[in-house]
C-alpha cells in the first residue's frame, strides 16, 4: 500500500510526519511519488489558529473526489486538530476513516492494520526510535528534545493538544545526534515548544548543559534550538553560545506583545523590561546573533497605546526576523472566555503596520550584511538553472549561483560573500 502525507503547521509537525512516514515504511508500506498513486492519505494538522483549522476542512472537501476515484482509499487526520476534536471529527467529516493525535505517531501502522479508527493518547514519557524517522527529504536534521508545554499562555491551545511539558532523556537525544553525525548529517535542529523548560528526567540537566554536551560531539557543524521562552531565559546561555561556535547564531524567543498590560493578560510570566534585558545580553555577548520573535496583535483589550508599545519594542530590538499573527480565539483557552473585542479590520491594520515597519528594519539589517563572508548550508535548487538557496548559520535565506555546479547539491556547505540584502533574504557570491 502506498501513502501520501501532507503536513501543515510547525516544525514539530514536520518531524512527526517524518516519524509517521518511517512508521508506515517499517510496516511495509511505501511513500507514493504522486497523490494519485496513494491509497492512504494522511493530513497532519495544526490548530494554533482558526485559519489553519478552516484550511484543513477545505482540503478535506477537495479530497472527496480523490477518495471516490478508487475504491479502498482511506484518509487519516493526524496532529493537533485530531487531538482537539477526537472522535467528533468522524461525524463532522464523514470522509475521514481515521483520527490520530500527535502522541500516536509511532503506532499508526498498527492502528490502521487493526482498524482502530480513533486514537488520541498522549504518552507521559517522550522518546522515539531514531531508526523510524524518515529523513530522506531532510537537509537540516530535526531532533525532539521535549514535547508539550506547561506555560499556559492564555491564548494558546498547545498545552491542550500537545499536553504538559515532558522532556526526552538526554542520553537518548545524544544517541540520536551521534547517529545523525555518523551518517554525515551535521546540521542539527533541536525541537521543543519551550526548549528552555528542558530537564533531563534522569539527571536534571537543563537546556544550557544539554547544548554544551551536544556541541562537544565531534562532527557537529551547526546546532540550533527552537523555541525559547523569555520567562525561562538562562543568564548563562549567552556566554555558552559565544564559547561554542557550533551553536547556531539564530535565537527564536517570542514575546507576543510589547505592552506589560497585555503580557500580564496573556499570562506570559515576564515583563517587557525582562525581555529587553535578555535580548540585550544576547546581542552584546554573541556577535552576529539573529534574534527572532513572534507577535500577536489584537489580543482582547489591546488598545492603540498597547500596540504602539509593541511597535516601539520592535524599533528598539530590530529583530532579524519575526512572525506576527492576528489574535484568533481558540476553544478551551482562557482567553476564549473574554470578548474578542478588537475588530478584524483593526487587527489587520495593526498586523500590516507591524509587518511594514519590520520589513523596513529587516531590509536595513540585511543590507548591513553586504560584504560579510558566511558559511551556509545548501537546502534546495533556486528557480533559475545554476541558482541555489542556502541557509546561513544565523538562519537567513541566501540565494547564490554556483561557480562550480558539480560541487553544489542540497546538504553541501558553501562559503559565501554577501553582495546584497533583500527584504526577506540575502544575495551572495561563492568565495
Ligand atoms: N512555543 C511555541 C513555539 O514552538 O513556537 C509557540 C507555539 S505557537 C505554535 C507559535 C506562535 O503562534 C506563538 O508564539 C504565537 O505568536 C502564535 N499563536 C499562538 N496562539 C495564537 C492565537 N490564539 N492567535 C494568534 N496567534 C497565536
Ligand atoms: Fe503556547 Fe505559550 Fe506554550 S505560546 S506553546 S502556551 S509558551
Amino acid at each position: 500500500m502506498k501513502y501520501w502525507i501532507e503536513t501543515w503547521g510547525c516544525q514539530m509537525n514536520q518531524l512527526d510526519s517524518a516519524r509517521l512516514s518511517g512508521n508506515l515504511a517499517g510496516a511495509g508500506m511505501e511513500p507514493a511519488a504522486a497523490l494519485e498513486e496513494a491509497s492512504l492519505f494522511l493530513l497532519n494538522t495544526c490548530s494554533v489558529r482558526e485559519k489553519a483549522e478552516a484550511k484543513v476542512f477545505a482540503r478535506l472537501g477537495e479530497l472527496k473526489a480523490w477518495k471516490h476515484r478508487r475504491p479502498g482509499r482511506r484518509i487519516a487526520l493526524c496532529g493537533c486538530i485530531a487531538q482537539q476534536y477526537g472522535e467528533a471529527l468522524l461525524k463532522r467529516a464523514p470522509l475521514l476513516d481515521f483520527v490520530f493525535g500527535p502522541g500516536e505517531v509511532d503506532r499508526i501502522a498498527r492502528h490502521i492494520a487493526l482498524g482502530v479508527a480513533v486514537a488520541t493518547h498522549l504518552p507521559d514519557a517522550v522518546d522515539y526510535d531514531p531508526a523510524v524517522v524518515d529523513r530522506s527529504d531532510e537537509v537540516i536534521s530535526m531532533v525532539t528534545i521535549m514535547e508539550g508545554c506547561s506555560q499556559g499562555c492564555s491564548f494558546c491551545i498547545v498545552p491542550r493538544v500537545r499536553g504538559r511539558a515532558r522532556s526526552r532523556p538526554a542520553g537518548s537525544i545524544e544517541r540520536e545526534v551521534r547517529l545523525l553525525l555518523d551518517d554525515g548529517r551535521d546540521d542539527i535542529l533541536l525541537l521543543g515548544q519551550v526548549v528552555n523548560a528542558y530537564r533531563d528526567p534522569v539527571s536534571g540537566l537543563g537546556l544550557t548543559g544539554l547544548l554544551e554536551r551536544l556541541a562537544g560531539l565531534p562532527g557537529v557543524r551547526n546546532l540550533a534550538f527552537v523555541t525559547s521562552h523569555p520567562a525561562l531565559f538562562d543568564p548563562r546561555l549567552p556566554a555558552v553560545m559565544r564559547d561554542h561556535p557550533v551553536l547556531s547564531r539564530y535565537f527564536h524567543m517570542p514575546i507576543q506583545s510589547g505592552s506589560d498590560r497585555i503580557l500580564r493578560a496573556m499570562r506570559r510570566g515576564h515583563s517587557r523590561e525582562q525581555y529587553l534585558e535578555a535580548a540585550g545580553r544576547l546581542g552584546d555577548t554573541v556577535p552576529g546573533l539573529a534574534l527572532s520573535s513572534d507577535f500577536i496583535v489584537g489580543y482582547p483589550g489591546e488598545t492603540e497605546a498597547d500596540f504602539e508599545e509593541t511597535l516601539d519594542l520592535i524599533r528598539r530590538v530590530r529583530f532579524a526576523s519575526l512572525y506576527a499573527f492576528a489574535y484568533s480565539p481558540r476553544p478551551g483557552t482562557s482567553a476564549a472566555r473574554i470578548a474578542d473585542d478588537v475588530p478584524a479590520v483593526e487587527k489587520n491594520r495593526r498586523l500590516n503596520e507591524l509587518l511594514r515597519m519590520h520589513d523596513a528594519i529587516q531590509r536595513e539589517e540585511n543590507g548591513r550584511l553586504a560584504g560579510a563572508v558566511m558559511d551556509a548550508h545548501v537546502v534546495a535548487p533556486g528557480r533559475e538553472p545554476g541558482a541555489w538557496v542556502a541557509r546561513t548559520r544565523c538562519n537567513r535565506v541566501v540565494h547564490f549561483a554556483a561557480a562550480d555546479p558539480a560541487a553544489v547539491r542540497p546538504g553541501a556547505w558553501v562559503r559565501l560573500k554577501i553582495t546584497e540584502g533583500l527584504p526577506h533574504s540575502l544575495r551572495a557570491d561563492p568565495v
